[in-house]
């Protein structure tokens, strides 16, 4: 393999617009609005991450001397685990503010936690955060880059990088090529509440994928037409022919409210069986960006079906996202092109 320390960056300038070979953002506050060159960007600087994860020895020195500070003022497991191993294996001095024990328990405003956060020149931060659009606020406050890990139902944008460089992985090792163009993506389950859906369908339809949304009637958004996808009510029809079937968890916790009959009754509409799956594509691909709830949206024996399930591989490609984005977004600080 390629040194990982290799510097100008892996991804080859030629894929991109002429006088465009860096990544012209200081945040990834989300997908939406992103060129379909600088999604590729992201995609093509993780495969070198890939590669490295998979050695034995996972260590660059890329970021040392930098400082990453994780904010998750919601919980998570893989998505901060996922963060903190990229900062880790780019050798960067990670630190995960613990919410729970922190100042924000004793009133103190989202903007002042930003600043203090800030006063500690930290290179980069990484925020998750239970309301749609506190990430943008931070960003604004704050002098270094700022990576959404998740707002309210806004958007969760290294997610759906992850979700996209996953799905080119899995055409490339099946001899389909790597366009997205052609492919009919299903998204299924509780698209309202869902900002893995919303990063989803903005990086999928911007490649050129076409997308469908389906979810019972009180958990689809209105307007998502707008979005440039096709709603579904009705699984089946949703299935038809779909290449890659994603399913989300209820989001309870963002729920007031009773927005379905009960989990059997949803289990049995759009709960992804094995028979229901035999609708779509023969050799259609599962996906489930977690926490899964089994035996509700998806059944275990879909969740876990070898050479189909991509659920796993998921979690895998997280890593090498959040390094690659890590490293795209510091590249200024470290005085090299970016943030054009
Ligand atoms: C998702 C999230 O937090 O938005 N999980 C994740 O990051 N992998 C989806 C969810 O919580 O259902």
């Amino acid at each position: 393999m390629t040194s990982p320390d290799t510097h100008p960056p892996a991804a080859s300038a030629a894929r991109y617009p002429a006088g465009s070979a860096a990544f012209p953002h200081r945040d990834l506050t989300g997908l939406a609005g992103l060129a379909p060159w600088e999604l590729l960007y992201l995609l093509d600087e993780a495969e070198q991450w890939v590669e490295l994860n998979r050695q034995p020895h996972k260590r660059s020195d890329r970021l040392a001397g930098l400082t990453i500070i994780n904010a998750f003022f919601e919980n998570s497991t893989r998505t901060l685990l996922s963060f903190e191993i990229a900062g880790k294996r780019l050798g960067a001095d990670v630190v995960n503010m613990a919410v729970a024990q922190s100042s924000v328990k004793k009133g103190e405003t989202l903007i002042d936690t930003a600043m203090t956060l800030n006063a500690m020149h930290a290179d980069a931060m990484v925020i998750r955060h239970q309301s749609s659009g506190a990430v943008r606020l931070i960003a604004d406050k704050v002098d270094c880059p700022v990576l959404n890990a998740g707002d309210g139902q806004h958007e969760h944008p290294t997610q759906g990088l992850l979700d996209a460089l996953t799905i080119r992985t899995a055409l490339r090792e099946r001899g389909l090529g790597d366009d997205f163009g052609g492919l009919t993506v299903t998204i299924c389950g509780d698209i309202l509440h869902s900002r893995v859906a919303r990063s989803n369908i903005h990086c999928l339809t911007t490649l050129g994928a076409s997308v469908r949304v389906c979810a019972p009637p009180a958990l689809m958004p209105a307007g998502i037409e707008l979005l440039k996808v096709t709603p579904f009510r009705d699984f089946d029809a949703a299935l038809d022919g779909a290449d890659v079937v994603m399913m989300l968890r209820l989001q309870q916790e963002r729920m007031e409210g009773q927005f379905i009959p009960s989990p059997r009754e949803y289990r049995h509409l759009y709960g992804l069986t094995l028979d229901r799956l035999a609708k779509a594509k023969g050799e259609a691909l599962v996906m489930h960006p977690g926490p899964m709830n089994r035996g509700v949206e998806i059944d275990s024996n879909v969740a876990d079906l070898a050479g189909r399930s991509l659920i796993t591989r998921q979690v895998e490609m997280g890593v090498a996202i959040r390094m690659a984005c890590l490293d795209v977004l510091t590249r200024k600080t470290r005085g090299l092109e970016g943030w054009a």
